[in-house]
């Protein structure tokens, strides 16, 4: 017989050989291969899963409220989207992530799926008349043969990073069994939606709380072409004032409804404000599927902006003298030195230890330091005379014998520190840093108000904080610089760019190659107002300032 003390020492050994995530994709493995009736009959199933469930699963290590994406949703916005997928008493609703419950508490026909254990047990608690399953919505969704007349809720938003092993193949697997592939970069909510969807009868709709991600990310594409070519109906809400306060992430929200048809077009509605509603706004745009395919990269944050300014961008976009920025030069990210406080010196201290002048090279750390259009000898006398950290400790790799001044300070006990650092220990020999480039030009990667792009005179190199641009024909710099001066460039590093939260604009090495450089003919042809206020459309929309 299966007791406590079995169970607890079952799950304590997996958890000393093999980490959280091994007991946790164990267990769940255990629970469903015992489960079944493969070894056991019938009653004896159900009896090993309640015993399994009893006594094993508060022995499973719990996951932090970040790591599982534990961000419960406003009750009154919660009520709103059930009132609209549920159309009759008898409707049976899915909440794959139910948290404690507040989605299934407003409908007593519906069934939760919640891995936490306190969660799933407080689900219980505020829907009684609900089913929760304390389970892995995925494992789950693979076993069950329930469809379901709708589903609303918010699924967990866990990083790919978080987001891995057994579960996330898992997941991938059945979203590629269903025709959505996703990359492993994805997050965790967007395979939720699809398994989700395939779930529903015919007819189905659902409604979910969705990180407004949905409106650029690369791994969001794959959800909502999922959607146009299953439901007959989609509509994303985006909100500009935050759903959920503590979170610097947005939330959006997304209805479909019409499930086993198909749709040409997503209708897209921005509020600036949430009203809790027993329906969608009615108001919003009608996105073609193949201009947000083809024009947009399928994104849909151009369409925060009015039609006017889209139909403007296409517009130059399409000019035979229009130049995206990667048609004139490279951008990659500056070299990662894997210690920045031993690899970074301050000239009182290089002098101190006498370390030739040939070793060290003056860098640009941050996007902070960088000044705005040139990077010139005088600002890094001013660094210099300030005595800050920016002269890099620049080996060779292929150099034999280092001056002794070199050694000593590699020997320190800062230098075998900064030796057993992951980059570091990597690399051969851990004291040489690589990729060290002295580019054309620097570009901000992480910006406030606008992405600072400067000329390299002072010949410096910079760290992966920044972009390091080098042309890829000098005779194009001044097409370059004429481009980047127009406030079309800004516009353009906003739609091309994305909010990182905080207010901030992030540009990843493949966006910034699609920022547009217009002409100096299409510049001076340009409505700079509707420029400007497009711009701080965008900036209101990623909280820049707020
Ligand atoms: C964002 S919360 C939402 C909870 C609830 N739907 C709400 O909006 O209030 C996501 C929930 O998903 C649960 N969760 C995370 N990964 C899961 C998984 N793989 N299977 C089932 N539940 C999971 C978390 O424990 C968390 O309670």
């Amino acid at each position: 017989m299966v007791n406590a003390a079995f169970g607890r020492r079952i799950v304590c050994t997996l958890g000393i050989v093999g980490g959280r995530d091994k007991v946790l994709s164990l267990f769940f493995c255990g629970k469903r291969v015992l489960g079944r009736q493969q070894f056991l009959s019938p009653s004896q199933a159900v009896v090993f899963r309640m015993i399994f469930d009893h006594y094993c699963f508060d022995m499973v290590p719990q996951l932090s409220r970040k790591e599982a994406g534990s961000y419960y949703t406003p009750t009154d916005v919660a009520a709103s989207l059930v009132k609209w997928v549920v159309r009759k008493n008898s409707d049976l609703l899915l909440d794959p992530s139910c948290g404690d419950g507040r989605f299934i508490a407003h409908h007593s026909n519906s069934i939760g799926v919640e891995q936490g254990v306190a969660a799933a047990r407080a689900a219980k608690s505020h829907a009684p008349s609900a089913i929760v399953h304390r389970s892995e919505f995925f494992i789950w969704a693979s076993d069950t043969n329930k469809r379901f007349e709708c589903a609303a809720g918010n699924p967990p938003f866990i990083r790919y990073q978080t987001f891995k092993g057994e579960i996330r193949d898992r997941a991938l697997a059945h979203c590629k069994d269903l025709g959505a592939e996703f990359s492993r970069l994805t997050s965790s909510w967007a395979p939720f939606l699809v398994v989700t969807a395939s779930l529903l009868k015919p007819g189905g709709r659902l409604a979910f709380v969705v990180p407004a991600e949905i409106g650029h990310a690369p791994y969001a594409a794959p959800l909502l072409e999922y959607l146009v070519a299953h439901f007959g109906e989609v509509q994303i809400v985006a909100v500009r004032k935050k759903l959920f306060p503590e979170l610097s992430e947005d939330c959006w929200l997304l209805y479909a409804d019409g499930f086993g048809q198909r749709t040409d077009q997503i209708r897209f509605t921005a509020l600036d404000a949430y009203t809790p509603s027993n329906r969608p706004p009615k108001s919003g745009i009608l996105v073609s599927v193949a201009e947000w395919r083809s024009v947009w990269k399928r994104r849909l944050r151009p369409f925060l902006m009015p039609a006017e300014v889209r139909e403007l961008y296409r517009e130059i976009a399409t000019r035979p003298d229009t130049r995206r920025f990667g048609d004139l030069a490279c951008i990659g990210i500056g070299y990662v030195s894997g210690d920045n406080d031993f690899f970074h010196l301050r000239p009182s201290v290089a002098a101190g230890l006498g370390i030739p002048e040939r070793f060290l090279h003056p860098t640009v750390r941050n996007g902070r330091a960088l000044p705005r259009q040139r990077l010139t000898q005088e600002t890094v006398e001013d660094w210099r005379r300030a005595d800050e950290p920016i002269l890099l400790l620049r080996i060779p790799k292929s150099l034999r014998e280092l001056p002794r001044s070199v050694s000593q300070y590699l020997d320190t006990e800062q230098g075998q520190q900064a030796k057993t650092g992951y980059k570091c220990r990597n690399r051969e020999p851990w004291y040489s840093v690589p990729d060290v480039k002295v580019p054309d030009f620097f570009l901000t990667y992480m910006s406030g108000k606008e992405a600072v792009f400067a000329r390299n005179e002072a010949g410096c190199t910079c760290t992966n904080s920044l972009h390091s641009v080098t042309l890829k024909a000098k005779a194009s710099v001044s097409r370059i610089l004429q481009g980047w001066t127009s406030p079309f460039a800004s516009l353009s590093c906003e739609i091309e760019g994305h909010p990182l939260g905080g207010g901030m604009l992030k540009l990843e090495p493949r966006e910034a190659a699609e920022i547009i450089l217009p002409s100096m003919a299409a510049r001076d042809a340009m409505p700079l107002r509707m420029i400007d206020e497009a711009l701080a459309t965008m900036r209101a929309w990623r909280h820049y300032g707020a």
